[in-house]
């Protein structure tokens, strides 16, 4: 791939591509067999390196936290089947990084020796890499729609603090019809969608019942984490 050819990346909204691969855990029919889970795509440079080890680590580690969310999760490289296997099992038996030892990656991670999968899903990005897929994450919902990107470049290790707190808006977003401000947390308010008309807007102001409005357009209201938790853990 040239470095400046224009490629078509998929976007958020879209329907997250399907594909069939091969993975450590069997082969896998991608997005489809996801239906009714979210599921965190996500790719890594290479096997055998240490930020991806890092990271991995840190997925597995955190497995159980992206479950309890109704999230599972699915890695890829451009490596093939047997890298994949022998690094995996190195970083179980080897690797003791930050208190995390013994970890065993149980999420399947996909081969793409002929790239195609990471070319679908724009993880060739040939001003960083050519022949290494960056770290890119899609959050793809129940539905099998793109709900959320990050690329991140090669030498930059992922924040799972941010990739838990994304997850956790969108799924709130959607559970109580609210959108989420700047660095928003379980437990912080949230802000209420824009009125639609001046009438609603006006009163919006004078009543302000449970809201704190900034201006017309910039209301929030409370949403206290017991209920936005309580809702997220039981879908
Ligand atoms: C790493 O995971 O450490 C890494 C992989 C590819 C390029 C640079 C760093």
């Amino acid at each position: 791939m040239e470095q400046n050819t224009p490629v078509s990346l998929p976007r958020i909204g879209d329907k997250a591509p399907s594909f069939k691969a091969v993975t450590t855990q069997g082969e896998i029919s991608f997005p489809e067999q996801y239906a009714g889970n979210w599921v965190i795509l996500f790719s890594h440079p290479a096997d055998f390196t240490p930020v991806c080890s890092s990271e991995f680590m840190t997925f597995a580690f955190l497995e159980d936290k992206f479950s309890e969310l109704n999230c599972k999760l699915v890695g890829l490289s451009v490596d093939g089947l047997y890298s994949h296997i022998a690094w995996l099992r190195t970083i179980k038996e080897k690797i003791n990084y930050k208190g995390m030892k013994d970890i065993e990656v149980k999420f399947p991670l996909i081969e793409d020796i002929t790239m195609e999968v990471a070319k679908m899903y724009g993880m060739l990005q040939p001003g960083e890499s050519s022949t290494k897929a960056v770290r890119a994450v899609f959050f793809i919902d129940p539905k099998g729609t793109i709900r959320a990107l990050i690329y991140y470049p090669l030498s930059l290790g992922r924040n799972f603090d941010e990739l838990l707190r994304v997850l956790q808006a969108l799924q709130t977003a959607d559970a109580f019809s609210i959108a989420t401000p700047a660095d928003w947390r379980p437990g912080d308010e949230v802000i209420v969608p824009t009125a639609g008309s001046c009438g609603v807007a006006k009163e919006r102001m004078e009543n302000k019942k449970d809201m704190t409005c900034y201006d017309w357009f910039f209301c929030t209201k409370k949403l206290d984490k017991d209920t936005v938790m309580k809702t997220l853990l039981k879908k």
